[in-house]
């Protein structure tokens, strides 16, 4: 065997390497495809959670909030609210966000604020019902514990 390190050794194990690495590449999209529809509560999608959706884009909820992590960090993540404040219960879910949303801001000294949207009811309804579809998103649990 040879004891140097020629350039035809580089370069097999440049290409060696990319065409690996690619077909694993392909190989996890794929599983990721296959396996989206288990893992998306795609079902739980309704007119109600499509409408929340927008209202939760066009109010910037993310501006300050996470979900599934993703977001800022000045606000609790709202990816398990669902759980955490509601019961898992879809009606107790809605009367929290319902007095959730109208209470807003709360004025306490030295705790962080949340604006007041001035939102309708069956706007709220609808944030409710896109956050509900959030919580039963399959993201190996994640946030890890109920607080976020
Ligand atoms: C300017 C930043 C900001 C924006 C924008 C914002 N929030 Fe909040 N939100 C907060 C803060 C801060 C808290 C925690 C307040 C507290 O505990 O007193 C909070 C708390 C919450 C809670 C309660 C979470 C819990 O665990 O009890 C919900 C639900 C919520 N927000 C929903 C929303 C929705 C829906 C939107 C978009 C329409 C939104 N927020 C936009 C700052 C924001």
């Amino acid at each position: 065997m040879s004891e140097t390190f020629t350039k035809s050794m580089a370069r097999n194990i440049y290409y060696g390497g990319s065409v690996f690495f690619f077909l694993v590449f392909i190989g996890l999209t794929m599983h990721t495809t296959k396996v989206m529809p288990e893992t998306d509560n795609r079902e739980a999608l309704n007119e109600s959670a499509a409408r929340g959706k927008h209202l939760w884009e066009d109010n910037n909820c993310i501006g300050c909030h996470s979900l599934i992590g993703e977001g800022a960090y000045f606000a609790p993540e709202l990816a398990n609210v669902f759980q955490r404040r509601g019961g898992s219960n879809s009606e107790a879910f809605k009367a929290y966000m319902q007095g959730w949303m109208a209470a807003q801001p709360l004025n306490i000294p030295g705790r962080r604020q949340m604006p007041q949207f001035n939102l309708t009811e069956q706007e709220v309804n609808d944030l409710a019902e896109f956050l509900e579809y959030t919580a039963g998103i399959k993201v190996n649990n994640w946030p890890p514990n109920i607080e976020g």
